[in-house]
């Protein structure tokens, strides 16, 4: 049975209880972060509780705990969680129990809730298909909201269609990122990824990525990419926490070039794996 974190105590999952009033259940008001575990390390866990004090700024929720509290509770969650297999943590933060009227009061008790979960290696080499689709988000999708209801929606499309994995989203005609993930195309050797502006989340992911192809001398560049380009690159990928970096090798009813995993995902699914057993290496 999991032991999961609840406001100040650590309970088996099935005794967990929030209100039905809580903000979170009735207006999404809410905030989470979902962070991979490598070799028992807790993948970039300050950029992560940067993000989600930035989440929580934006919302204007006071954060209830230091970075140094956060990284006691995450451990603590882990050891009262012991496992041999890879891991994630999930962190959420609500606005806290109120009734139900749109507009908040500033001294809500906020609900922190924290819990790990065991994940299944996905093998990636064969390649993933993706669907398209319209961004049909709001405009601040820089905030890591629990209001997912259209992210929910665009990956329901997306395994309806002959099973593809991801939808990624098209605004204006540029491509965003995947309905969970960043992408990031590949042509003539350049890769390039959307701006970090209010169209897309901040990745850990992402970021981290970029680092990599520095180190590896990698042409990069944060700028936006046309739907276009999509239709036409040598290599698409996708990042997350969750999947790590997946190549696409199918966009909706077209192969990505060959219809293979391409040379340049092999060298950064190389870098992604040294940097998972040697964090150090980009210091
Ligand atoms: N989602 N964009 C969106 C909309 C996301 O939901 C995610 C991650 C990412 C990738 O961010 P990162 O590399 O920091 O995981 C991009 C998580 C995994 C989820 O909702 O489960």
């Amino acid at each position: 049975m999991s032991i999961v974190y609840l406001n100040g105590e650590f309970l088996p999952v099935t005794e967990a209880r929030v209100s039905v009033l809580d903000r979170g259940f009735t207006f999404a008001d809410s905030v989470y972060e979902v962070i991979p575990v490598y070799n028992e390390n807790i993948f970039r866990v300050q950029e992560h509780l940067q993000r989600l004090n930035n989440s929580l700024n934006a919302i204007a929720i006071a954060n209830p705990f230091s970075e140094s509290q956060w990284q006691q509770i995450l451990t603590d969650v882990l050891k009262k969680n012991p496992s041999n297999s890879s891991r994630s943590l999930y962190m959420q933060v609500t606005r806290g129990v109120s009734d139900r009227e749109h507009l908040h009061m500033n001294d809500l008790q906020p609900t922190v809730f924290v819990m790990s979960r065991e994940v299944r290696e996905q093998d990636l080499a064969p390649g993933v298909k993706v669907i398209t689709h319209e961004d049909i988000r709001w405009d601040y999708c820089h905030i890591k909201t629990t209001a997912l209801l259209a992210n929910v929606m665009l990956k329901r499309k997306a395994n309806d269609a002959d099973g593809a994995v991801e939808t990624i989203l098209i605004r204006d005609g540029m491509v965003t990122e995947g309905a969970a993930s960043n992408v990031f195309v590949v042509k003539n050797s350049t890769v390039v990824t959307a701006r970090k502006d209010g169209s897309v989340l901040p990745g850990i992911t992402r970021d981290l990525l970029l680092e990599l192809l520095d180190y590896a001398g990698i042409q990069y560049s944060e700028d936006s990419v046309p739907v276009s380009d999509l239709e036409s690159a040598d290599e698409v990928w996708l990042t997350s926490s969750s999947m790590g970096v997946a190549p696409v090798v199918r966009v909706d009813e077209r192969d990505v070039a060959d219809g293979k995993t391409g040379p340049m995902w092999k060298k950064v699914d190389q870098l992604f794996k040294e940097f998972k057993s040697n964090p150090g290496m980009l210091k």
